[in-house]
């Protein structure tokens, strides 16, 4: 999402309408991984019923020349 509108809510409201499309298509699990540096995507997922899994990767970035670990979020549709 573009700077200037990060922290409006808007990512977490997308969020829920994504959910709420796959829970309208049938789908009974719903799993994204997301890396532990990633605050604004934890709270948008974790405000939308999802809870994070014991299961973790190490992602190597390239982009940002780093390792970072990235855990399983689970949301039971
Ligand atoms: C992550 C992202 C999609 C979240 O969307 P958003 O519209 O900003 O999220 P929301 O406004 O619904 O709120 C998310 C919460 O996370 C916080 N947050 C967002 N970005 C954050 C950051 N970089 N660091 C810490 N907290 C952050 C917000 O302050 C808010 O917390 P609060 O309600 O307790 O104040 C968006 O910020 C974004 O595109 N960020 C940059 C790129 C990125 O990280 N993309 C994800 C890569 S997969």
């Amino acid at each position: 999402m573009l700077s200037r509108y990060q922290g409006r809510g808007l990512g977490t409201l997308l969020f829920k309408l994504l959910v709420e499309y796959a829970r309208g298509c049938g789908f009974k699990n719903f799993v994204g991984w997301i890396s532990e540096n990633n605050i604004g995507s934890i709270k948008n997922v974790e405000r939308n019923g999802f809870v994070r899994t014991k299961e973790s990767r190490i992602v190597h970035l390239a982009a940002f020349n780093r390792d970072d670990v990235f855990y399983k979020y689970l949301c039971k549709l």
